[in-house]
């Protein structure tokens, strides 16, 4: 969500900022914006769309200066026009944010008597101008920008360039990542690591709170009592900068195809030799009553999954929220809750928020994580790491089976521990996990039979989803993913519910995908599916062999899966909601890595 690049260079900085936003264009695509300091004059230039846009501007319009800063912009304050786009400027003052100014209504009020006049729709042009006009009183920059920030409220990650200063970016963070990487004689900030891989090995992220004096012999950091802070310096790994689609023309395919690989690898780190050891991470259930476990979207299915297994197996008992509404329900959190927060970029705002609710409440605080030093696997007691790899594409595939795997050994080592589970039943469900890469592989052979039924969803208005158990999440996973890239409006419904209300839309014109493998609940989600077909409506069965024996006649469509142990179907069947998503967006040809709308890890509430 808004990506932002810094950059005190030794040569010409636009190229090197264009490059480092490429990397970030994940984060927001609606505009974008570069400004740097050339004989002590600030510059700018700034384009509506993608940053393909920017880039052929400075072809046209170059850029010159060895310090600067950029931006990807996700709207939140002002459509995405040029003139909203970052980076805002007021005076000798350019600044680039990710996050939101909760008050910058007062601000502008307060600097209207000051008879100064916002040019834009965005909080973030408040900032600036709230700086300069400190600067106009006669402070430094260093000044301008303490005295700004304590005047903030909201969260952000904050950049700030000044005219005549070619030594100098100021960097803040409250709420939104910022890392600062160390080159030779060169500095750069942004909003991660994966930003400054390509320039440097070495990274300092900025705590809550801290802000940054960066100069090319190195950053001074402060912490939020305005204290000098040490944070370490890390080293990031090479692989971070590599950003190839291998041969397949979206990240997304790539993403998907890559299941087999970094399902194993998360196994073989998890559960090495058959014994569950989470990489040599204790995690003590003997105080634990009950779990609650918090995510948003995607992950936020991978909890409700979860939610069968960990009542099923281990027989604790566990609810599920949406992070956006957890804490406003102030729900109580007995000591004796292991609280689970589930996040792909371990930023996500609303995630974050949650897990700090629960701090200090839950007797034990677990992530799982994508990115190992995101913030959110930082504030937890225990973090546990999904190993899926970098994910690109703004739809999550590979991080939501990794998080599924994670989450299934959680519930069998809970189960274990509990008395539920003998160390020998836990060890057969293991090896049923362990043929979860396989099955992938074997499933990735669906392919073309689901491009080929994607085909056909791609003419469709509207698609239902149906599920029943464990199945039901993967029904709202189904729809999610489809919405998100097709831009085609689908629900999900529990089976069972579907004569509550919503058959009322079934007609032929409707799909109805129903995800049911030969459970021991088939038999009533296949009565349920008898129901939709009474009424005309179009049927796509995805099912295992046995299911298509069984229920096939009269589907419109089935997709046959291989045969999988029911526990962990959910894990096998996200691969073909993946696929019918992907084929039907490519179908209708939208932007499969960069919907309209969205970004990924999604840092404002
Ligand atoms: C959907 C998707 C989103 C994310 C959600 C949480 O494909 O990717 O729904 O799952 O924004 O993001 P993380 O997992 O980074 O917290």
């Amino acid at each position: 969500m808004c990506g932002i690049v810094g950059v005190l260079g030794s040569h010409e900085v636009a190229p090197l900022i264009l490059e480092s936003l490429k990397r970030l264009e994940y984060r927001g695509y609606d505009s974008a914006g570069i400004a740097t300091v050339s004989s002590g004059q600030l510059g700018r230039r700034r384009a509506v769309g993608k940053l393909v846009n920017l880039s052929d501007l400075l072809v046209h319009d170059p850029l010159a200066g060895h310090s600067g800063i950029g931006h990807t912009r996700w709207a939140t304050h002002g459509a995405a026009t040029e003139g909203n786009a970052h980076p805002h400027r007021a005076g000798r003052v350019a600044v680039v944010h990710n996050g939101i100014i909760e008050n910058f209504r007062e601000l502008r009020e307060e600097l209207s008597h000051k008879g100064l006049t916002p040019q834009t729709e965005t909080d973030t042009e408040t900032v600036a101008m709230f700086a300069e006009s400190l600067l106009a009183e006669g402070m430094s920059p260093e000044e301008a920008v303490r005295a700004t920030l304590s005047r903030l409220t909201g969260a952000y990650a904050l950049l700030f360039l000044f005219d005549g200063e070619e030594d100098l970016m100021i960097a803040a963070r409250k709420g939104s990542p910022l890392a600062i990487g160390h080159g030779d004689g060169e500095m750069f900030v942004g909003s991660d690591a994966i930003a400054l891989a390509p320039m440097t090995e070495r990274i300092t992220y900025l705590e809550e709170g801290d802000w940054a004096v960066i100069r090319r012999g190195g950053a001074e950091i402060f912490d939020a009592a305005g204290r000098r802070a040490n944070r370490p310096e890390k080293r990031i790994h090479a692989e971070m900068a590599e950003v190839s689609k291998a041969g397949h023309k979206h990240f997304m395919m790539k993403e998907i195809a890559e299941q087999p690989q970094v399902l194993a690898e998360a196994l073989d780190h998890h559960a090495p030799g058959g014994e569950i050891t989470f990489g040599g991470q204790q995690i003590d259930f003997s105080g634990i009553e009950r779990v609650t476990m918090v995510a948003c979207g995607t992950a936020s299915y991978a909890t409700h999954v979860a939610r069968y297994w960990i009542e099923q197996l281990a027989g604790i008992p566990c609810e599920v929220d949406v992070a956006s509404e957890y804490r406003y329900r102030e729900p109580p959190v007995p000591k004796g809750t292991l609280a689970i927060f589930v996040s792909q970029s371990g930023e996500t705002a609303d995630t974050l928020a949650a897990l700090r609710y629960a701090s200090g409440k839950a007797e034990t605080i677990l992530s799982i994580v994508n990115v190992a030093e995101s913030t959110i696997a930082r504030e937890s007691d225990i973090a546990l790491p999904i190993l899926a790899g970098r994910e690109i594409g703004v739809a999550s595939t590979k991080a939501f089976s990794c998080q599924l795997i994670v989450l299934a050994l959680l519930a069998l080592r809970a189960a274990e521990a509990k008395g539920r589970l003998s160390a020998e039943q836990v060890a057969e469900r293991l090896a049923e996990l362990r043929q979860m890469p396989g099955l992938f592989n074997h499933a990735m052979a669906k392919a073309g039979a689901a491009a080929r039924i994607a085909g056909e969803l791609a003419e469709a208005r509207d698609i239902l989803f149906l599920g029943r158990g464990r199945m039901y999440p993967l029904a709202m996973e189904g729809a999610l993913k489809l919405k998100e890239i097709s831009y085609i409006h689908a629900e999900a419904y529990a089976s069972g519910e579907l004569k509550h209300g919503p058959i009322a839309l079934v007609d032929p014109a409707v799909p109805v995908i129903v995800m049911a493998p030969h459970d021991e609940l088939f038999d009533k989600t296949v009565s349920n599916m008898q129901e939709v077909m009474a009424r005309g409506g179009r049927v796509l069965l995805i099912t295992d062999a046995a299911g298509a024996r069984a229920a096939a006649e009269g589907c419109w469509r089935v997709l046959e899966m291989p045969d999988v142990a029911a526990l962990w179907a959910p894990i096998l069947y996200a691969l073909p909601a993946q696929l019918l998503a992907y084929h039907t967006a490519a179908a209708k040809g939208t932007d499969v890595d960069q919907p309209r709308n969205l970004a990924k890890s999604v840092t404002v509430e």
